[in-house]
């Protein structure tokens, strides 16, 4: 059998698999959030950002490509592995088991995920084809996120996507390093500094976006 098909089969692979994607995305997510960040300095930078970006063409949909195929493996790879849980223990323990070193992140990390995967369609139709947004005007990403959340319950809908991201990046973080084995098992599991700070970053950069632009902070 081929060395990537014998990966894929097993469950170490799979998180390997979750692993690797899962850092392919949050470091889209990162550069996502401090190019965000620039909506705060005025319409200059982040619409010339957003040109650069969008005449390179082929570059921008090789990243794209790079998404859409990390996305597509991470769920995947969570869906096989939860079944394969499921089909483990499809009997739960008799009496309530109480956490141990588990966190409220990484017991919401599969809703969580489910919810980041609606928020995300929901996104590309709100600010990069403009479909569900109410004055989408293109290449100008300052004016699209300044208007994008004058509407309360869109906003709603963003802070509470953004909490669920936070907390994903959070579990996911610390868990890939442990899956590929660049943590050592530590006899402090709920320390996860590296981990709190990235999550830390990503969910209040964006949801101050929100919060600015609802408040005309951002105009
Ligand atoms: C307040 C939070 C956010 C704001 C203000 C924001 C803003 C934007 C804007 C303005 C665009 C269009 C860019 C362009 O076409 O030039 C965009 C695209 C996108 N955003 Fe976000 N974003 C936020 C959160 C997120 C999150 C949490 C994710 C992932 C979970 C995400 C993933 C994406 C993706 C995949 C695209 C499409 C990129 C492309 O067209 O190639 N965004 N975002």
């Amino acid at each position: 059998m081929q060395p990537a098909r014998v990966l894929w089969d097993s469950s170490i692979g799979k998180k390997v698999v979750m692993a690797v994607t899962g850092l392919v995305l949050v470091a889209y997510l990162v550069t996502h959030v401090v190019a965000n960040l620039l909506v705060f300095e005025g319409p200059g930078r982040i619409n010339s950002y957003a040109a650069l970006l969008h005449g390179t063409g082929g570059a921008l949909w090789g990243a794209r490509l790079v998404l859409i195929v990390a996305v597509a493996l991470h769920v995947v790879a969570a869906v096989q592995l939860a079944r394969r849980q499921q089909a483990a223990r499809p009997v739960g323990y008799a009496a309530g088991r109480a956490p141990q070193a588990s966190t409220f992140a990484s017991r919401t990390i599969r809703w969580g995920g489910a919810l980041i995967l609606v928020f995300l369609v929901y996104h590309i139709l709100h600010f990069t084809t403009g479909t569900l947004h109410p004055s989408f005007v293109e290449l100008n990403p300052h004016h699209n996120v300044a208007t994008g959340f004058r509407n309360p319950l869109v906003a709603l809908f963003y802070v509470v996507a953004m909490a669920a991201v936070g907390l994903h990046l959070y579990h996911g973080v610390w868990s890939s390093g442990r899956s590929l084995g660049l943590s050592p098992p530590s006899p402090q599991p709920l320390q996860r500094r590296l981990a709190l700070l990235l999550a830390l970053f990503v969910w209040l950069g964006f949801t101050a976006i929100v919060v600015g632009a609802l408040a005309g902070i951002v105009a």
